[in-house]
C-alpha cells in the first residue's frame, strides 16, 4: 500500500506492507536510528516519536497508521539549535548509556507542551512508560523541569 508521511517536516511516499511497523520504516528504510527498539511491546517507550505532535510508540504502531501524519522524530527535534530538553538531558548528566535518552525526550517534549509547568510527580507519570535500565531517574526529572523552566523563560512566562 501507498503512505504518505510528513517525516521531520520532510513530506515522503513509501510502499509498504500492511504489517510494517513504524519503527522499522524509521530505522531500515529511513536510517533514523535514533529510535530505538528495546521490548518490542509497548513496554519500555525507546522507540517513542511525535504522531502530530503527540507521543506515541513506533513499536506497536503500523506505518499505516501514520499515512497523511507528521512524525518528529529525535533527529528532526533540534531546529538550527538543540531542543531546550535535549539541552537539560546534557546539563543534568540525565543519560548514561544514552540507549532509552531518544524516547525519554520524546516523551518529555509531548508532557511540556500540554503541561508547561509540571511538578515532579508530574514528570514521573507522564514518564512512566519510559524505562532505563542505566535507572538514572532523578537526573531524568532534573532535566525535565530545568527543560520547563527555560522554556518558560523563553516565552516571557513567570518562571
Ligand atoms: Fe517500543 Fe519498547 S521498543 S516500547
Ligand atoms: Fe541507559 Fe537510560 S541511560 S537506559
Amino acid at each position: 500500500m501507498k503512505i504518505d508521511l510528513t517525516i521531520n517536516q520532510t513530506p515522503h511516499s513509501f510502499e509498504v506492507e500492511p504489517r510494517t511497523l513504524l519503527v522499522d520504516l524509521l530505522r531500515d528504510t529511513c536510517h533514523l536510528t535514533g529510535t530505538h527498539v528495546g521490548c518490542d511491546t509497548s513496554q519500555c517507550g525507546c522507540c517513542t516519536v511525535l504522531k502530530d505532535g503527540v507521543s506515541i510508540k513506533s513499536c506497536t504502531t503500523l506505518a499505516a497508521q501514520a499515512d497523511s501524519c507528521a512524525i518528529t522524530t529525535i533527529e528532526g527535534l533540534a531546529q538550527g539549535e538543540l531542543h531546550p530538553v535535549q539541552v537539560a538531558f546534557a546539563q543534568c548528566h540525565a543519560l548514561q548509556c544514552g540507549f532509552c535518552t531518544p524516547g525519554m525526550i520524546m516523551s518529555s517534549v509531548d508532557l511540556l507542551q500540554k503541561n508547561p509547568n509540571p511538578s515532579d510527580e508530574e514528570i514521573m507519570e507522564a514518564l512512566e512508560g519510559n524505562l532505563c535500565r542505566c535507572t538514572g531517574y532523578v537526573n531524568i526529572v532534573a532535566a525535565v523541569r530545568q527543560a520547563a523552566q527555560q522554556m518558560q523563560k523563553r516565552v516571557g512566562a513567570p518562571s
